[in-house]
């Protein structure tokens, strides 16, 4: 599709990749980026010029503008992240949701919702036909998990009572070069534990299982779900391959890094406090947006960890300190 386009957090990890990708697939005649620069700052530099950048809450966007799709990623994220934002996370997530459609209603736009594999709660494999169920335990986490489950419902009931041509993804474990290690999440921490020589962190007993998947595949699902995937219908993006546990990502980050780092097994309650939840086992299944779309993840979890390796090398403020 060819058109006008908003990316809404297009400034963040996985909305700059996928503004990056829809400019090089020419999938837009225009695109705009709105971005509060909540999150960790990336540089941008090189969609400047090609994209218009817009510096601001999305709740601002003028309602009149039109555009023929909308991507909305702005949210609240990351273990971390949410824990700074606990108490309004779920009221941020629900209103940013509402704010997507109202603008997708009125200019007749098709929206890409942008959800998380938090709505499954739970230890498994998960695909998308499964009823959903958050554990009600209480928590940041929760608050996020249901923010964004009830965004997805919100934006759903909205598609079938009216105008609204909807397609929701739910990405499973992002990582890439750009990730932030300060919202915690645990392959750049690694990362810049491992660079330094300093030892690596894990939760627990480092026994829970991730499949993660990189950013540039999460990127191809969610523009592969908003061009042939149905409407009202929610895909999983991941990459069930990747599965590892977190004490094995420590092994073989600390064998790429080659710096001696230790492993040091930490309570997180001890860093964070009680309010920290540690994330179930996920799994996903990805054979829905496979069937629908034609899609499918290309990087290794290998492939994708020496990349974040060399990108880490080839920067400047890492490459002083190893
Ligand atoms: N990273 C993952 O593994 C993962 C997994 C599942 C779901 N997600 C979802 O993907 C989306 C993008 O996540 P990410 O990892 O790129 O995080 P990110 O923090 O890098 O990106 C989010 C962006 O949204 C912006 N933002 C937040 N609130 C805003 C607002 N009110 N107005 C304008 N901009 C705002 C932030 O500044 C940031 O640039 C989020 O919706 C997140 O919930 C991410």
């Amino acid at each position: 599709m060819q058109g006008r386009v908003l990316v809404t957090g297009g400034l963040g990890f996985i909305g700059s990749e996928l503004s990056r990708r829809l400019l090089a697939l020419g999938s837009t005649s225009h695109l705009t980026i709105v971005d509060n620069l909540s999150s960790t700052i990336l540089d941008y530099s090189d969609l400047e010029g090609h994209a218009e950048i817009v510096i601001d809450d999305m709740r601002n966007i003028d309602e009149t503008r039109h555009f023929d799709e909308i991507y909305h990623l702005a949210s609240p994220v990351g273990s971390v992240g949410i824990l700074q934002h606990s108490g309004k996370i779920a009221g941020d997530i629900i209103g940013l949701a509402e704010k997507a459609a109202r603008l997708a209603e009125a200019g007749g736009s098709r929206l890409l919702y942008v959800s998380s594999s938090e709505v499954y709660g739970r230890d498994g494999s998960h695909d998308e036909a499964v009823a959903q169920m958050v554990p009600c335990r209480r928590g940041p986490r929760m608050e996020y998990a249901l923010g964004k489950l009830t965004a997805e419902h919100l934006l759903l009931n909205r598609a079938a009572a009216r105008d609204l041509d909807l397609r929701i993804v739910r990405p499973f474990n992002a990582i890439g070069e750009w990730q932030s290690a300060g919202l915690g999440f645990v392959v750049p921490r690694f990362f810049e534990a491992g660079l330094k020589g300093e030892p690596l962190t894990v939760y627990g007993d480092g026994q829970q299982r991730r499949s993660f998947c990189h950013v540039s595949d999460i990127a191809g699902g969610i523009i592969s779900v908003q061009e042939r995937g149905l409407a009202n219908e929610v895909y999983n993006v991941g990459n069930r391959d990747n599965i590892t546990t977190i004490l094995q990502l420590a092994d073989r980050i600390r064998s790429l890094c080659g710096r001696g780092s230790p492993v040091q097994f930490v309570d997180p309650t001890e860093l964070f406090g009680p309010a920290y939840i540690e994330a179930f086992d996920k799994i996903p299944d990805v054979g829905k947006a496979a069937d629908h779309t034609g899609w499918t993840p290309q990087l290794s979890l290998e492939d994708a960890l020496d990349r974040i390796h060399h990108h880490y090398r080839s920067r400047r403020d890492v490459a002083a300190v190893v």
